[in-house]
């Protein structure tokens, strides 16, 4: 019999927000070892150009496959949209982004219906979610909502204020149509998707939310379990962050829904 052995996995992402991805993985697989890396020195990537997103991505991917990683996810939406080819070249590893396995849980759902993409300025104006989706017989509406990666990192969940900008965003994109599901395309939205769908049914959509944390999970565990079978151990993780290591353990445990310890500082340059 093969002897089984236990994947390494790196994760990888602008900052926090990846840390959902992280959560919906680590129940999968058992016996992997995740390296979690978030460039929290330069986020936010949403508002920055498509070089710049490349080449902060593609020296974070290099880092992990560095430190052993035999695969690469990468949790970061605004990356995956504009610079997963890039990412792709510069690594000899599997390379998993999250917009694939999201736009594939959609259409599964909704065969051929219309769609409506959440996500940053970088990744609406990149276009990749409604080419992809284009590509699976879907039709996306993409509304691009700036506001809500501060508001989720300033702790405001449950607040009016989020609400109000909620209303604002929701309204504006439900004046163009009726989607059958709205996809969260961006790692902070699943911690603010109760007050997304209370909105949703506020405004009289329907709309059933898909997020890409446990797409992206479920792609990982399908690919990771046909090439390496892992034992039954639970599953471990480090992180490692380039700015400072409290702030990452302290808003990182939110984001993972448990406590974070022992951050590794890492510096990538500027
Ligand atoms: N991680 C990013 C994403 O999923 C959001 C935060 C950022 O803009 O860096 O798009």
């Amino acid at each position: 019999m093969p002897e089984e052995r236990s994947p390494v996995l790196g994760v990888f992402d602008s900052g926090f927000g990846g840390l959902t991805v992280l959560r919906a993985l680590l129940p999968r697989i058992a016996g992997a070892h995740y390296i979690y890396l978030g460039d929290t020195a330069r986020l936010p990537y949403g508002a920055k150009s498509q070089a710049t997103i490349a080449r902060y991505a593609v020296e974070s991917a290099r880092f992990l496959e560095d430190h052993g990683a035999e695969y690469l996810i990468i949790a970061c939406n605004t990356a995956t949209a504009l610079a997963l080819d890039e990412i792709k070249a510069a690594v000899a590893i599997p390379v998993i982004g999250v917009i694939e396995p999201l736009v594939h849980a959609a259409q599964k759902r909704h065969p051929n219906s219309e769609v409506l993409v959440l996500a940053t300025t970088a990744t609406v104006q990149s276009h990749a979610y409604a080419k992809l989706s284009e590509a699976q017989g879907l039709r996306a509406m993409e509304k691009e909502c700036p506001l809500l990666v501060p508001l989720v990192e300033e702790g405001w969940i449950d607040h009016p204020v989020t609400r109000d900008v909620l209303r604002i965003y929701l309204t504006e994109a439900l004046a163009a149509g009726r989607p059958k599901a709205v996809l969260l395309g961006c790692t902070h939205y699943p911690l603010i998707a109760p007050e997304i769908e209370a909105m949703l049914r506020e405004l009289g959509s329907n709309a059933e939310i898909i997020d890409s944390a446990q797409a992206t999970a479920a792609e990982v565990e399908r690919v990771v379990a046909r090439q390496s079978p892992a034992t039954q151990v639970p599953a471990t993780f480090e992180c490692f962050a380039t700015d400072s290591v409290d702030k990452f353990e302290r808003l990182g445990s939110l984001f993972l829904g448990r406590a974070i310890e022992h951050v590794h500082h890492l510096d990538l340059g500027g």
